[in-house]
């Protein structure tokens, strides 16, 4: 039986993965792609409100692929360019491995706070501070870095084939406002929470960050993880946790850390948390 602690914690899940409500981002989607209008409605227009309202009956496998996609992670439908709707694009099998982490950290006293390069909406760096503060790890600082106006356009070979920015991805620029409504919206203290708003490369190398006990990198580009490779690895303390959220979804953000890894003799086994992302642990 979960205790108070851990039902809260699985609600603040469900909430920040809309999972309750995921029918509803069925229905963005179907009107957004004009699936929900009555047969002849060029002529006379008008929504089918029977399927608006019973969205489950009439799209069954659709449905099905937005529960695997809240569980999984990433966009909605592959090449579309709808993102979720939820407060985090990053899936359920990924929360529970920062739980898992978190829940190691706290146990064994790793030292150190905690960091997101690549925010969006802030629902994973919600879920940090919410986890920290009800096992009353107060202490520790939860760092938000983000531009909070997208990815930045690709200017290295190895992004070339990666239009992310603005202009692509309207939907990626999350302002810094948002990210903190979004915080009070889920009654999550912004207490010892931090913001390194820019690009990483400007805010990264000096920002006033001593140690790290988990480092989660969710940039998209080779350069975005690059930059917070070089600026944050080192300050990760023995027996921290890394993540990369994008290793396997985007090919440079791959050929990024595999070059860290190799640049900086790192050994320690990359274990796979779902059909994307991946973490290790700094060895002791
Ligand atoms: C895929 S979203 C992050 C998803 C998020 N972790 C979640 O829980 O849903 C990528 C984010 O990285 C940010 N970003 C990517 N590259 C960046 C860079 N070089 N500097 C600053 N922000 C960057 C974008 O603004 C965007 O908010």
């Amino acid at each position: 039986m979960m205790n108070v602690k851990e039902k809260y914690l699985e609600l603040l899940k469900k909430s920040l993965l809309n999972e309750i409500y995921v029918e509803n981002e069925l229905r963005i989607f179907c009107l957004a792609e004009k699936k929900l209008l009555k047969k002849w409605s060029l002529i006379f227009g008008g929504i089918d409100f029977e399927k608006l309202h019973h969205i489950g009956k009439y799209f069954p496998e659709d449905l099905d692929t937005f529960k695997k996609n809240r569980f999984e992670g990433g966009l909605l439908t592959p090449g579309s360019r709808h993102l979720v709707y939820a407060d985090t694009m990053i899936g359920r099998k990924r929360l529970l491995n920062i739980e898992h982490c978190l829940s190691v950290i706290l146990e064994e006293k790793i030292l150190g706070d905690v960091i997101e390069c690549g925010v969006w909406k802030g629902g994973a760096t919600i879920f940090m501070k919410a986890y920290l503060d009800t096992y009353e790890s107060t202490d520790r600082v939860v760092w938000l870095a983000d531009s909070f106006e997208g990815v930045p356009e690709s200017t290295l070979a190895q992004d070339k084939y990666s239009d992310l920015s603005r202009k692509a991805y309207p939907g990626l620029a999350i302002p810094k406002d948002d990210v903190v409504k979004n915080f009070e919206k889920y009654d999550v203290s912004l207490d010892h929470v931090q913001f390194l708003e820019g690009w990483f490369k400007d805010t990264l190398p000096d920002a006033p960050i001593d140690k790290l006990a988990l480092l989660r990198l969710d940039g998209d580009l080779y350069e975005s993880t690059m930059d917070a490779l070089q600026s944050l690895y080192h300050k990760l303390s023995p027996g921290g946790f890394i993540i990369i959220d994008d290793y396997k979804a985007l090919p440079q953000c791959e050929e990024a850390v595999q070059e860290f890894r190799l640049q900086n003799t790192i050994t320690e086994p990359i274990q796979k948390i779902d059909s994307e992302a991946v973490f290790w642990r700094k060895k002791f």
